[in-house]
């Protein structure tokens, strides 16, 4: 079965229902700006790298039946972007990639609506086809750095559902498969969304690749059994000094590893560092509704009126990664330095 986070049909943006997976398969369809900031922030389509392209297709939507001036024109592509970038605050690929738009747009100022509609929509293919590209990159370099009988553990969904093809993390898991064969996975559920559970199980049993799925809970116990020779995630916001912010649990994961002398990487496209901040203190952490913790799939587990937490995300400080795998190649200690390297070339 071909899994397809989302795809564009020329009108309208098909998105693959992520919240009711593996159950169903529900197309979700938007044709406006509005359709799109819904499905990335009711999580219909999660995972950076989907988000950043839903949100491409969503200026395009958002422009496509605009009639006035270019300067207008303009105006609208700015309000839009700010509009979709508020869809979801943490994963740094969706504004990077309205960004991208909106530049496209501005550095061609002298054209008429109609021509930038099409700049638009190009660019919005441009970063969709480049997601491919990039997350195969992440497979052929992360791959190095396992070899035959290893057991890889991971959390959350980072495969072709959070992305358009390959994976980020699940690239380096699946192109590891493809090379060494005696590969293993330890996937965590992810409460509260079930990200592990629902949808990482779902595409590694499709893949053919054998795993085990664990609660989060379990993480530490099966790193003392010596049963994990590595771990990889993915990111939602790379700091420019390599602090991480990605799925809540993932700070647990690293600092485990830290105890157990398990190397722990992140794998990301270049497009998931924001060179804008120093460091992980500045990346503003999603809350979400509380249902999502008081119930698990659509049952309620706790008492009426409880109070709780519901951080969507954590930021793994620097000091415990031990490699960041992009598509430019593998980024070690001190990040300050090989991560700006990364995008000299
Ligand atoms: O809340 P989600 O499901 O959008 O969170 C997804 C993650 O944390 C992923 O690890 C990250 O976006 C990388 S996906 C290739």
């Amino acid at each position: 079965m071909e899994i397809r986070s989302l795809y564009f049909d020329g009108s309208i943006l098909h998105i693959l229902d992520q919240r009711y997976l593996p159950f169903e398969v529900i197309d979700v369809q938007c044709k406006t700006e509005c359709d799109v900031w819904e499905a990335i922030n009711k999580m219909k389509i999660r995972g950076a790298p989907a988000i950043g392209v839903a949100a491409a297709y969503g200026m395009y939507l958002g422009l496509r039946n605009f009639e006035g001036s270019t300067e207008t024109f303009i105006q609208k592509a700015k309000e839009l972007k700010d509009y979709l970038d508020s869809a979801r605050p943490t994963a740094v690929n969706l504004a990077w990639a309205t960004k991208r738009i909106l530049d496209k747009i501005l550095s061609n100022g002298e054209k008429s609506p109609e021509e930038l509609k099409q700049i638009a929509l190009i660019e919005a293919k441009n970063i969709e086809n480049e997601d491919i590209e990039r997350n195969f990159k992440i497979g052929e370099f992360g791959s190095e750095l396992f070899t035959d009988g290893d057991t890889i553990m991971t959390i959350c969904n980072t495969g072709e559902l959070a992305t358009i093809k390959h994976g980020t993390a699940f690239s380096v898991i699946k192109r590891s498969f493809e090379k060494y064969k005696n590969i293993s996975v330890i996937a965590l559920e992810t409460r509260p969304y079930l990200q592990g559970a629902r949808l990482t199980a779902f595409e590694l049993k499709e893949a053919g690749i054998p795993f085990r799925l664990i609660t989060d809970n379990m993480a530490a116990f099966v790193m003392q059994k010596g049963l994990v020779s590595g771990i990889v995630t993915g990111a939602d916001r790379i700091a420019s000094n390599g602090d991480t912010a990605n799925k809540v649990g993932t700070y647990m994961l690293a600092v485990l590893a830290h105890y157990h002398k398990i190397p722990f990487y992140v794998a990301a496209p270049l497009s998931t560092i924001d060179l804008n901040i120093e460091s992980g203190k500045e990346i503003p952490i999603e809350e979400r509704n509380s249902d999502e913790v008081t119930h698990c799939m659509g049952q309620r587990i706790a008492p009426n009126g409880v109070e709780v937490y519901n951080f969507s995300f954590d930021v793994t400080p620097h000091e415990l990664i031990t490699g960041i795998i992009t598509d430019k190649g593998i980024a070690y200690p001190p990040f300050k330095k090989s991560i700006k390297k990364l995008f000299e070339f």
